[in-house]
């Protein structure tokens, strides 16, 4: 996550400042990568002590360390009520964090897996110290990796995990159903996978390229009468469909995702 957010700023226009990741293990293939951009590479955060004063800083490392690595920033960089901080932690809430670094502009940010191919989709919410050219500085950066949007309460941050970080999850467990079945009627498997992929790449170019509803879309191949409606009849059923199925599987991502942050 912290490497699409890093290709998405070097490759935008609209930056150029100075960057620098703080990585244990960094290969130099990637170190490579970034050859040309103004990136420098540290792999602890002891070689930057006190020497420079960030503007913002973003936390991606795994939610089991986030103690040791906030504590890390607080002891060993220049931190003021002028740094940002962006923590895409999930499950890390914003009072965790300024226990340890105190009362600073944080914001808690919340992408998804499709932010490695610049589509994701990103949740926002600040606490009471950031300022509008925060909200600007970091409307940039996710608007560089796919959509945005900004919660009005921490609490929503439970609802969108459930719906948008497990969200893709969801249509790659469709996609292999769809596969499945595709074999159970006899064919092959290279010829399901295929089915199956270019069905959810196909329907999610149709959504995004043709901007229509996909209630709309839906209705337009639903001939009466044709295969679709008979198929939908099943999906679309009140009591027994798709919609009932997601929305329990939704309410348990939720409560996992509100017990975690209670942890
Ligand atoms: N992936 C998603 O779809 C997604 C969605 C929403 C939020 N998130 C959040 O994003 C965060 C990162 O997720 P990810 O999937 O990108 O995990 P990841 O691939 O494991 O990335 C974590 C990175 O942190 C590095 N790291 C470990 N210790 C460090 C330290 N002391 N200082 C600096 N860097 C350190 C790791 O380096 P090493 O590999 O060398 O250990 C690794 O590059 C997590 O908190 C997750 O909750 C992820």
């Amino acid at each position: 996550m912290g490497s699409s957010l890093l290709e998405g700023i070097v490759k935008s226009d609209n930056f150029d400042g100075l960057l620098d990741v703080i990585e244990p293990a960094i290969q130099d293939s990637s170190k490579e990568d970034f050859k040309k951009s103004k990136v420098n590479f540290y792999s602890d955060i002891r070689e930057n002590k006190d020497t420079i004063n960030y503007d913002l800083i973003i936390v991606a490392t795994k939610p089991n360390i986030y103690e040791e690595i906030f504590n890390g920033l607080k002891n060993n960089l220049i931190i003021n009520d002028k740094t940002l901080i962006v923590s895409i932690l999930a499950g890390i809430r914003i009072s965790k964090i300024e226990e340890i670094v105190g009362s600073i502009p944080i914001i808690r940010a919340m992408p998804n897996i499709a932010s490695s191919v610049l589509e994701g989709m990103t949740a926002l919410i600040g606490n009471k110290k950031i300022t509008d050219k925060d909200i600007l500085n970091v409307d940039l950066i996710f608007e560089l990796i796919g959509e945005k949007i900004w919660l009005k309460n921490e609490a929503q941050m439970d609802s969108f995990t459930a719906i948008s970080g497990s969200g893709p999850a969801y249509f790659f467990f469709f996609t292999e159903c769809l596969k499945n079945i595709a074999i159970e009627e006899g064919f092959t498997e290279d010829v399901s996978n295929k089915i199956s992929q270019q069905i959810i790449i196909g329907s999610g170019k149709l959504v995004k390229d043709t901007g229509i509803d996909p209630r709309e879309l839906r209705e337009n191949v639903t001939s009466p009468n044709g295969t679709t409606e008979a198929g939908l009849k099943v999906l679309a059923d009140n009591k027994t469909g798709l919609l009932d199925k997601l929305r329990q599987a939704i309410i348990e991502a939720k409560n996992r995702s509100i017990e975690i942050s209670d942890n």
